[in-house]
């Protein structure tokens, strides 16, 4: 007898958080992150200052990020812990530069902020689902992808929006296929707060 119904179930997922910050960040503050000092990167620049949030010109939009981070923590994670910017830095991909597949050590959530306006394309953000080496490579046919089966997920950022995501999952960014550079800020984030069970010995 054939099977005549089946039920397929999502089990886990990984979730991917976006939001418009345009209220926190002014045109003196776009200024100043597009003027900050740059030195080469692998392929792209990057700002020297690796601190960025910490400069006072920057205040409103670190309070931003940090709204953000509170939603993440509370509503997509649900822990009552809270998570703070470690690192926080200034990108220019030029054109035809984009960014290699990466994930960012010493971190629970990473995010990025298009501060300013962006190329068209934008350079999508490029997600990869494995975070190991892919000894069997099964992708699934043209017509079958699925949030189960696809290897990657691509996102299009908007201008003044913000991302965050685990600091475990692999991304890349698309080169820049215009002619003007792409702007972006990014930074890590670590957890404040008691970890673990006491008595599980895993108390931290
Ligand atoms: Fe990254």
């Amino acid at each position: 007898m054939a099977i005549a119904k089946y039920d397929v179930q999502p089990l886990f997922a990984v979730p991917f958080f976006r939001a418009d910050l345009s209220h926190a960040i002014t045109d003196a503050q776009v200024d100043y992150i597009k003027n900050l000092k740059m030195v080469t990167n692998r392929d792209n620049l990057i700002s020297e200052n690796l601190y960025i949030f910490e400069e006072p010109e920057l205040a409103s939009i670190k309070a931003a990020v940090q709204e953000a981070l509170d939603l993440y923590a509370t509503e997509v994670m649900g822990i009552d812990q809270s998570l703070y910017v470690t690192q926080s830095w200034s990108l220019i991909n030029h054109p035809g530069i984009g960014m290699h597949t990466h994930s960012h050590s010493n971190s629970v959530v990473s995010g990025s902020l298009y501060y300013c306006e962006l190329p068209d394309p934008p350079s999508n953000m490029v997600f990869d689902k494995s975070i190991t080496y892919q000894q069997l490579v099964m992708n699934p046919k043209v017509g079958k992808q699925n949030i189960f089966n696809t290897p990657i997920n691509v996102v299009t950022p908007k201008q003044n929006e913000i991302f965050l995501f685990s600091s475990s999952l692999q991304h890349a960014v698309e080169a820049n296929a215009a002619s003007v550079p792409r702007y972006s800020v990014a930074f890590n984030c670590f957890i404040k707060g008691q970890l673990g069970d006491y008595r599980d010995v895993s108390h931290l």
